[in-house]
């Protein structure tokens, strides 16, 4: 376990926002959990879990222990007659990762290419993308609590995963620190190509059964065409969710913009696509300081240089309004708002 004071959390926050953690400890292993737990000054001090930091918006200093995950490690852990089970530690790249898994030869991860973050927050989140969702592959997670210290293997019932959200969001949110987690490839692989931006890279390229790893290529095109790279320029991927509405709501905003972008969901209720929501509002390109709405997809905010967490936050806040003023939705935010 190594403690740091006064350090800087611009490098460790994807959106490129400045704060400042007054202590820092590297957590490499469960037992380091342990020892933060024991530890005279930091065993009471509040914390705060942080990985790889493509999910947050910092707009303040941190009074509590940030602890950075850093747990390293990939490895099969068992090989059933339908599966492969893969662990990771929670540190390591989420990209890397499944790239790491292709390479292998144990598909089933590759439409989740190109996500930023580690391991250990995918499931937080329930990482998801063109058609497929973290819970789809999940098998287990260990956790190791920071009141306790005890360690615990948890499955999906516990972790209650929804749409970008789970457990570990509400009621064990900063209460344990995950440590590694594993998923479940199946063998018998069939690829997730539901999605419009999939099914169209098949017409184009004419490739009607595509490997593991050709799926993978796609996904990264699709990502980099329209998502910015949060090493160029600085953001958290979606900033919002997509709103759910009833079927009424939808009916009622299709009766006044026949082209509102929507998909039926398997429980009768209707997702909106946020980003044509705040495209419609004429969003794009619009700035507060050095916070501005991405020109080539409407719900990504960006760091054009400089930002701070308050213009990104005022930002988001006139979106919010702006599309409440003309649609009557309430967006609600992706990220963690620290
Ligand atoms: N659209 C516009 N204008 C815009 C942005 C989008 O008209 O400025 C329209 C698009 O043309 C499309 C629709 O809105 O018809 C949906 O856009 P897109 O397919 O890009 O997906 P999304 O709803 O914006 C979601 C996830 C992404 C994920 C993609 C692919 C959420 C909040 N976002 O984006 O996840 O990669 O689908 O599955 O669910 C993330 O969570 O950070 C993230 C990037």
């Amino acid at each position: 376990m190594q403690i740091e004071s006064g350090v800087s959390l611009k490098p460790y926050n994807t959106f490129g926002l400045p704060a400042v953690a007054q202590t820092l400890v590297r957590v490499t292993c469960d037992a380091d959990v342990r020892r933060v737990v024991d530890h005279p000054t930091l065993g009471r001090a509040p914390k705060f879990i942080l990985g790889g930091g493509s999910n947050i918006i910092l707009t303040r200093d941190m009074p509590q222990a940030v602890l950075k995950v850093e747990v390293q490690g990939k490895r099969l852990v068992d090989e059933r007659a339908d599966a492969w089970i893969v662990e990771a530690g929670a540190g390591e790249n989420w990209h890397e990762f499944v790239m790491w898994t292709l390479a292998q030869g144990w598909p089933g991860l590759e439409n989740l290419a190109l996500i930023p973050g580690t391991v250990g927050a995918a499931p937080v989140q329930n990482i998801g993308a063109y058609g497929l969702e973290l819970k789809d592959r999940f098998e287990s997670l260990d956790v190791v609590d920071l009141v306790t210290g005890r360690g615990a293997t948890l499955h999906a019932p516990i972790c209650a995963f929804a749409y970008r959200d789970s457990v570990f969001k509400h009621s064990l949110a900063g209460r344990g620190v995950i440590t590694r987690v594993r998923l479940r490839l199946p063998k018998a692989w069939i690829p997730v190509l539901g999605y419009l931006e999939l099914e169209r890279k098949r017409a184009e390229t004419g490739i009607a059964h595509p490997t593991p790893q050709q799926v993978a290529d796609w996904v990264c095109a699709i990502r980099r065409a329209k998502l910015p790279d949060p090493a160029l320029l600085g953001n958290a991927g979606s900033f919002f969710k997509n709103p759910v509405v009833t079927p009424e709501q939808c009916r009622d905003i299709i009766g006044r913009d026949p082209a509102v972008v929507h998909y039926p969901m398997a429980d009768g209720s209707v997702k909106l696509a946020a980003g044509w929501l705040i495209d419609a509002c004429g969003w794009k390109g619009k700035a507060v300081g050095g916070a501005a709405v991405y020109e080539k997809q409407a719900l990504v905010l960006v760091n054009r240089g400089g930002a701070i967490g308050s213009e990104v936050i005022t930002l988001a806040r006139a979106i919010q309004e702006s599309v409440y003023g003309r649609f009557g939705i309430r967006l609600e935010p992706e990220p963690v708002i620290v």
